[in-house]
């Protein structure tokens, strides 16, 4: 099948209503459950310093509440954390105050610069949900908080919509492929993690995955997988069209019992030493084999990216705002229209992404969507040393980092694709 034309991976960003502030948020998992379950995908995160100087733009208005998470490290930092909630207090934006070890004192002033509700932490069971509804109750305290409230609520989390795939006649088996558009942008971490999402996505039913590392020189699935390259690997590679499917699957090692991987060979080859028949055969065999082939690209343009992208349902391109990634991406569209090749099978990410409050980098990513005429509506956050260390450790993020930021964005992408894939079979 072919999930052409629009590639309806649509996730444009909720409006923000809310957000947590803590020195870092990632030590406060559970706040970060709770409030993804309660408004979806419409807050973001700060700093205090951040906080401070967002709180006095007119955008902080927007806001319906702040989620202030404290312990006991930032006590010697009280001066600040009381202005954060001054100032929130002054654009009635409302303050729930979280705390963790903090001592009586200090709890008592923050209490008493303004926190309209207080929650422990860690998280009591619903504790979060029900202080949400204590604040909000209040807001109905008058007519002009109860409006101000209001629309906040009205704007349900938004969700993904649907991918509308044409069917080519090849059943529910997909091609993802992914080529970084400057070396760094994360290609390999995204093809690696969401072909381990897909692989892992459902407990009973999910997909037969199958990870192929094409970019062939400087390969890095099997270190971000902790497998070794084997030498049958060149083999099967350079003799792909004459061999049979068995010499491929023993070409094949296993992530887990969950996931097969090709990994590219052992050693430096010219990037020529396969052609467009070599990969196609590959294909072939990979999709004979597995419901899902995920290919890791070379970040050049080579012989074959044609005979990928022409086979591929989704072309992923990971870039990120700088003017590298800016100037690379114009080559690549111009090289692939030269060719007359399919460009409406790209798929653009942007990876490193600002923040859902960072207003500039908002405006910076509309300017690189608007002059190389594409739309960002995938972007990955930043997910800090923690990605590169769950990498270089050799696992998923799923393994190492469940509640990594990226990962959850990458499972959340994976969710999409495989319901699409889903939807369509049972169409056909
Ligand atoms: N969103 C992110 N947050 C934090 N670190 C990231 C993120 N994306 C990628 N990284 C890190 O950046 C480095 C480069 O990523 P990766 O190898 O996936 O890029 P690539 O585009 O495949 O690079 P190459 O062109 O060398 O193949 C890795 O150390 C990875 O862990
Ligand atoms: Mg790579």
């Amino acid at each position: 099948m072919t999930m052409s034309g629009g590639l309806a991976l649509k996730s444009t960003p909720a409006p923000i209503v809310a957000c947590t502030i803590a020195r870092d948020v990632q030590t406060f998992d559970l706040l970060i459950d709770d409030i993804e379950a309660e408004l979806g995908e419409a807050w973001g995160d700060l700093n205090f310093l951040e906080a401070q100087a967002f709180l006095v733009q007119p955008e902080a208005d927007d806001l319906e509440f702040v989620a202030i998470a404290v312990d006991d490290e930032d006590e010697p930092d009280i001066e600040l954390l009381l202005r954060v909630i001054e100032l929130a207090k002054a654009r009635s934006v409302k303050v729930i105050l979280i705390a963790e070890d903090v001592s009586p004192p200090t709890l008592h002033r923050l209490l008493n610069a303004g926190a309209d509700d207080f929650v422990p932490y860690p998280l009591p069971e619903r504790a979060f949900h029900q202080s949400l509804e204590r604040i909000r109750a209040g807001n109905t305290l008058t007519a002009g908080q109860a409006d101000a409230a209001a629309p906040a609520q009205a704007q349900a989390p938004q969700t993904a919509a649907p991918i509308k795939p044409a069917t080519t006649g090849r059943g529910d088996r997909v091609i993802f492929a992914v080529q970084s558009m400057a070396g760094g942008t994360g290609a390999t971490t995204l093809a690696t993690n969401l072909a381990w999402e897909l692989a892992t996505i459902d407990k009973k039913a999910s997909p037969s995955v199958c990870l192929i590392d094409l970019d062939l020189q400087f390969g890095s699935v099997s270190t971000y997988l902790d497998l070794t390259r084997r030498d049958v690997v060149f083999e099967v590679l350079s003799e792909a069209q004459n061999m049979d499917v068995d010499a491929f699957k023993q070409a094949l090692q296993s992530y887990d019992g969950k996931l097969s991987v090709f990994t590219a060979p052992s050693e430096i080859l010219p990037l020529d030493i396969v052609g467009p028949e070599e990969v196609g055969a590959l294909l072939d065999f990979a999709q004979s084999c597995f419901d899902i082939v995920v290919v890791d690209m070379p970040s050049t343009i080579v012989q074959w990216t044609e005979t990928v992208l022409n086979r591929s349902d989704v072309y992923f391109a990971t870039l990120e705002l700088d003017m590298r990634s800016a100037q690379n991406t114009l080559r690549f569209i111009k090289a692939l229209q030269a060719e007359d090749l399919p460009l409406d099978k790209v798929h653009y990410v942007l990876n490193r992404a600002p923040r859902g409050l960072d207003m500039g980098g908002k405006a910076r990513v509309k300017r690189l969507a608007e002059s190389l005429g594409i739309t960002l509506n995938t972007q990955l956050p930043d997910g800090t040393r923690q990605v590169t260390q769950t990498c270089d450790h050799g696992v998923p993020l799923a393994e190492m980092a469940r509640k990594n930021p990226l990962r959850k964005d990458i499972a959340k992408l994976a969710k999409t694709l495989h319901e699409a894939i889903k939807a369509e079979a049972a169409a056909s």
